[in-house]
């Protein structure tokens, strides 16, 4: 090897050190709203690193499928981030796992016709991390994709369960086993695309039978998943960044997937398995209730807040459809004037994105210490006058407690039933994303405030400053 080369392997392998190390640093950032979008920017920027380093560090015999490729992925990247609004973040987020694990199981079947045509000798340690590059890429693509289908409203939210759906997946894994084998002893493309495709079905499979409120663990598996596939194309291509890159997005999922399925109370092997928390004959429910609730206008609201000594804010997604942050914040400013004691309940996975409560609040400058965990918040309910829910529904539902048949039986959920009064804001008698009905409408303590919920607020804060 010449000099030359030698000098262009160090100086690729340190700026990729360069990217891994910004990498790092960017997601320690992404741990606090107050350091998340420089955390971002660091994290950009790595990408770049590791893009350049990738480019000028390869023989490129043909830059037009290259630059075709930066310019297109540059413009859809910059309009969807310009375009989709934050309550649409999940899916995009879901789209991107996808096409993370669609490129990786691409790149690794590439290399592996490449070596088919070649007639050379495909040592089997080669033809393995191919092979774990396209089944755990296929799993991603299509089950990132139903669950996008489910974020979207494309796909039922309930749990859709086949007949003898654990054998029908326990076979295609055998099969997908075998005919792996087969491929890794005498590399064949029909051993591929078996494999292939029953990776394509089982991630459909996988993700269907799950249901809406389970979706924060399937979406934060997904994302480790679409991460290892980048890692195993790494080891394929044997590209140093791109193993480091793969093995953090898999290893910071995974520590996510485990958040979650603690904040779900899921077990993941349950996750891996698919169609937990449903018994077998139970869809969940998204009928519309018919039974009577107690409703409220905004003035009465504002009477029961201006007189309470205790007020839980319980934000949930509906907050963020209404982008009632900055409304919630000037009345919150406003009872806490009155010597009322006002603290905010966040649920894990209210909303539809990890911390999506945070940062809706952060940026309406709620101070950080008003904001309370499940675990810190749960026991002042019983000691609170008034609970006002904003859009949230399926956090509050006290059938995760009590009814064994539910989707969401066994998930924690904030305890806004034992507080003396509770204010619940939505704009219909719809349920939450799970599909379920919440009984929390329907307690004699419960006062239903119909109506957007930024539109209910402004509403509460004028009543309120003239009382
Ligand atoms: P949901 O159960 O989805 O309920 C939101 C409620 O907001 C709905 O009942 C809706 O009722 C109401 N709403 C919508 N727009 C509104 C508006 N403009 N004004 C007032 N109300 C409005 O929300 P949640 O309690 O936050 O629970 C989150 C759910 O999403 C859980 O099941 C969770 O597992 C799932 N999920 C979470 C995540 C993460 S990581 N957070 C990711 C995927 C899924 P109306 O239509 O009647 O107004």
């Amino acid at each position: 090897m010449s000099t030359e080369t030698i000098l262009h392997i160090n100086v690729t392998n340190l700026a990729y050190i360069a990217a891994s190390v910004l990498f790092i640093l960017g997601l320690k950032r992404l741990g606090s709203p107050a350091t998340a979008r420089n955390g971002n920017r660091l994290s950009s920027i790595a990408m770049l690193v590791a893009v350049l380093a990738t480019i000028t560090g390869n023989d490129i015999t043909s830059w037009e499928w290259i630059l075709g490729g930066i310019l297109i992925g540059s413009i859809i990247g910059a309009i969807s981030a310009r375009k989709i609004a934050m309550t649409e973040m999940p899916q995009l987020v879901a789209i991107f796992n996808g096409f993370g694990g669609a490129a990786s199981g691409v790149i690794a079947t590439g290399e592996l016709i490449r070596l088919i045509d070649s007639g050379s000798i495909i040592p089997q340690d080669v033809s393995i991390t191919i092979m774990a590059s396209v089944i755990v890429g296929g799993i991603t693509l299509t089950g990132s994709f139903i669950a996008y289908g489910k974020l979207q409203g494309l796909v039922p939210t309930r749990p859709l369960l086949l007949p003898i759906r654990n054998v029908i997946n326990i076979a295609l894994l055998i099969a997908m086993f075998i005919a792996t084998v087969w491929l890794v002893i005498e590399p064949s493309t029909t051993a591929f695309f078996v494999a292939g495709g029953i990776a394509l079905a089982l991630g459909i499979l996988i993700v269907i039978p799950i249901g809406g409120a389970d979706m924060p663990v399937v979406i934060a598996l997904l994302n480790s998943y679409s991460g290892i596939a980048g890692a195993a194309t790494g080891f394929v291509l044997g590209n140093n960044m791109l193993i480091i890159a793969g093995s953090l997005v898999g290893a910071s999922g995974l520590i996510l997937t485990r958040i979650m399925t603690k904040a779900m109370n899921r077990s993941l092997a349950n996750v891996m398995l698919g169609g937990f928390g449903v018994e077998d004959g139970s869809n969940g429910s998204d009928q519309e209730e018919v039974r009577p609730v107690t409703s409220i206008q905004a003035d009465d609201a504002a009477t029961m807040l201006a007189y309470a000594q205790s007020v839980i804010f319980v934000p949930g997604y509906g907050l963020a459809v209404a982008q009632a942050q900055h409304q919630v914040r000037e009345l919150s400013d406003l009872l806490k004037e009155k010597g009322i004691s006002v603290k905010y309940a966040i649920h894990p996975v209210a909303g539809r994105m990890p911390g999506h409560m945070n940062v809706l609040l952060a940026e309406a400058n709620v101070p950080y210490d008003e904001l309370k965990d499940l675990d810190e918040i749960n026991n002042e309910f019983q000691r609170t006058d008034v609970a006002v829910v904003i859009g949230a529904n399926d956090v509050t539902n006290p059938a995760a407690r009590t009814d064994s048949a539910s989707p969401i039986y066994g998930m924690p959920i904030l305890n806004v039933d034992q507080a003396q009064s509770v204010i619940m804001m939505k704009r219909s008698m719809s349920s939450g994303f799970a599909g379920v009905q919440n009984e929390l409408f329907f307690l004699d303590k419960t006062q239903m405030l119909f109506g957007d919920a930024k539109d209910s607020v402004e509403k509460i804060t004028a009543e309120v400053k003239d009382l």
